[in-house]
């Protein structure tokens, strides 16, 4: 676990390098993070090429926060583009996962790849999506999708 957390600060790009220059708030996200996120989008934030898209400066997640939930909640399929580059893949939902756990990633994603010095995601925010990811039967979103519920 020490190698992967040192991994995330040495390449996150708010500069904060150390584990005790983290908000402490953002503490139990970053683990969460560890845990659900990471074999895929890696420690760093920046994916694997071709495969699994970056979240370091990916437009999904410095924009609307509930866009970024639907993903988490959600999973998302299909065409999407990151950072310019087009990925076709299917990212499973995180349905299964507590309201607390999903706002402090999201908070933890939003702030340490997007660089955004905001309030923390809460987790009404997250139970308020659950019923539209219910009536989805848990379908992954597709890009046009999102952008339709975000309007
Ligand atoms: C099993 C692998 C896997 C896991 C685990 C996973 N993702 Fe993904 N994620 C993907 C793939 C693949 C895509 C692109 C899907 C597509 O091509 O439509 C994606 C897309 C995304 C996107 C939109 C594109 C981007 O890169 O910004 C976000 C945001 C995202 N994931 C966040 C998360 C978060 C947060 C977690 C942890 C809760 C997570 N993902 C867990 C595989 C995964």
């Amino acid at each position: 676990m020490k190698e992967r957390y040192e991994a995330v600060l040495n390449n996150n790009p708010t500069g904060k390098k150390s584990l005790a220059e983290l908000p402490k708030a953002l503490v139990p996200g970053r683990e969460a993070y560890l845990k659900s996120c990471i074999e895929c989008h890696q420690a760093d934030g920046k994916g694997v090429a071709d495969t699994f898209p970056p979240l370091l400066n990916s437009s999904w997640v410095r924009s609307n926060p509930d866009t970024l939930l639907r993903i988490m909640l959600g999973g998302l399929m299909g065409p999407v583009e990151v950072a310019g580059v087009q990925y076709n893949s299917a990212m499973p939902g995180h349905s299964h996962a507590s309201d607390e756990e999903l706002a402090s990633v999201a908070s933890y994603v939003r702030f340490a790849f997007g660089g955004l010095k905001e309030q923390p995601i809460s987790p009404e925010q997250v139970r308020a999506l659950r019923p539209e990811t219910e009536a989805r039967k848990f379908n992954p979103w597709t890009v046009s999708e999102l952008k339709n519920a975000a309007k």
